[in-house]
């Protein structure tokens, strides 16, 4: 509890920082769907970051991009932790832009299938 507590504020200090971007990379959506699939996000969260009934949940669309980082730096629950020379903080923006550069499922209404 208190180290959710302390996650949520570390992440508010950093949302509340990083509120003018200054700081936060670039990210290419090309190299990011690489990461994702190289560092194994996918097999927890499946190819378009849709999530797995088992593993891990939808990542689609992102959270911005300093929760992202800390939830990949010091995950919350039973996300393995990837560390700065696992993963550097440029290839998390990629993964973010990846993730952003999906498209959102279509409303289940506007299948005609599913009428
Ligand atoms: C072994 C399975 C597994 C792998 C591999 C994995 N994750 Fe996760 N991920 C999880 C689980 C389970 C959660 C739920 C929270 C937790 O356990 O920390 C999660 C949560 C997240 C969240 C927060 C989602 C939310 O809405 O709260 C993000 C962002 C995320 N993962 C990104 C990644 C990225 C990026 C990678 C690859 C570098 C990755 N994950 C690799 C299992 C995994």
């Amino acid at each position: 509890m208190v180290r959710n507590i302390l996650i949520a504020a570390a992440a508010f200090a950093l949302l509340a920082g990083g509120a003018s971007a200054q700081n936060e990379p670039k990210g290419d959506a090309k190299a990011g769907a690489t990461h994702f699939q190289k560092l194994g996000c996918y097999s927890c969260h499946g190819i378009w970051g849709q999530g797995t009934l088992r593993d891990g949940p939808r990542l689609n669309p992102p959270m911005p991009y300093p929760a992202l980082l800390a939830q990949v730096r010091t995950p919350r629950y039973e996300m393995p932790p990837y560390t700065e020379s696992q993963i550097s903080d440029q290839a998390v923006a990629d993964i973010y832009a990846y993730l952003a550069s999906i498209p959102k499922a279509p409303d289940p209404k506007s299948i005609k299938l599913l009428q």
